[in-house]
C-alpha cells in the first residue's frame, strides 16, 4: 500500500521537520501572477488571474521566496534525485539562476502548451497558452547518468507537451489545478516505482494522485485549510492508499 503524507502548514516551517530522503521534488509553486491581469470588461464577468493571497509578491520578494524554498528542500533530495518546477515563462532564467547558485545542474526547459486557454476578448495581445517546466538535478557526473531518467520513447520525449487545462470530472475547486496527465508524464520520466515524491505546494494534491496511480509514494504540503480539505477529500477516494495527515508542526514524523 502506497503511503501519502498530507501536511497542513507553511513549507518553510514544515520542510526542516522531514527526515526522509526524497527521490524527486515536483512542484507547482506560486507563480507571482495574481492580481496583475484582472481585466474589467463592461457587461461581462471580470477575467481574473487573482488566485488569492498566496500568489501575491513583490518581484524581489518572489525571488527571495523561491531561493528560500529551494534551499530548504535541497538537503532532502537524494543525489540521484530530480527537481522539477513549473513556472511562468517570464521567470525561467531567474529561477534557473537561483538553483544553479545553490549547486543544481539545469538540464532542460519544457514548454507546456494549453490547448484551451482563456480567449483574448479585446484582441489586444496574445492568449496566455504556455507555461514552463524546469528540470534540474543535484547529482551530475559527465561520464555516467547519475540521476533517474526514464526515456519513454522518441514521440513522448519532446521538450514540449500539450494538454488542455484541467476540466470536467477531474476539476476540483482549486483555482490553479494542474491536469493529472502532465504530472503523470513527468513522474514516469523522473521517478521509479516505489519512489517518494515531495510536492511542497500541493494545492488540490494532483502530484499525490498521479504518484499513487503510478505506484509511487508522496509527501504533500499545503498551507491553506480549504485547499488542504480539497486535497484530503480527493485522496480519500484513491484505492489502497495509506493517508497519513499532520495538522501540527510538532506532530510531524516522517
Ligand atoms: C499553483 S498552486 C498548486 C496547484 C496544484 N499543482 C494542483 O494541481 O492543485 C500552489 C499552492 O501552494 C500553496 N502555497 C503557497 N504558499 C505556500 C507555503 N508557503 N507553504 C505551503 N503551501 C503554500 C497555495 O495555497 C496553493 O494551493
Amino acid at each position: 500500500m502506497k503511503k501519502h503524507y498530507l501536511i497542513l502548514g507553511d513549507t518553510l516551517k514544515v520542510i526542516p521537520k522531514i527526515k526522509k530522503k526524497i527521490d524527486a521534488i515536483i512542484v507547482d509553486p506560486p507563480y507571482n501572477t495574481a492580481n496583475k491581469n484582472t481585466k474589467k470588461l463592461k457587461g461581462r464577468k471580470d477575467r481574473s488571474s487573482d488566485f488569492g493571497k498566496w500568489d501575491y509578491f513583490k518581484d524581489e520578494d518572489f525571488l527571495i521566496f523561491t531561493k528560500d524554498w529551494i534551499q530548504a528542500t535541497s538537503p532532502l533530495l537524494k543525489e540521484s534525485g530530480n527537481l522539477v518546477i513549473f513556472c511562468k515563462l517570464e521567470y525561467i532564467s531567474d529561477i534557473k539562476r537561483i538553483y544553479e547558485n545553490l549547486g543544481f545542474k539545469h538540464h532542460a526547459t519544457i514548454i507546456w502548451h494549453k490547448t484551451n486557454p482563456a480567449p483574448q476578448i479585446r484582441k489586444t495581445g496574445f492568449l496566455s497558452s504556455a507555461e514552463a517546466v524546469l528540470w534540474a538535478t543535484k547529482g551530475f557526473d559527465n561520464k555516467k547518468i547519475s540521476y533517474t531518467f526514464n526515456f519513454l520513447g522518441q514521440r513522448e520525449m519532446h521538450n514540449f507537451i500539450e494538454t488542455p487545462i484541467c476540466m470536467g470530472k477531474e476539476r476540483t475547486k482549486h483555482p490553479t489545478q494542474k491536469p493529472k496527465k502532465i504530472l503523470s508524464h513527468f513522474i514516469k520520466i523522473f521517478t521509479n516505482e516505489n519512489d517518494l515524491i515531495l510536492d511542497c505546494f500541493a494545492g488540490s494534491g494532483t502530484v499525490a494522485v498521479a504518484a499513487h496511480e503510478l505506484n509511487r509514494s508522496s509527501i504533500s504540503v499545503e498551507n491553506d485549510k480549504v485547499f488542504f480539505k480539497i486535497m484530503s477529500d480527493r485522496l480519500k477516494k484513491l484505492e489502497n492508499a495509506n493517508l497519513i495527515k499532520f495538522r501540527n508542526l510538532k506532530d510531524i514524523k516522517i
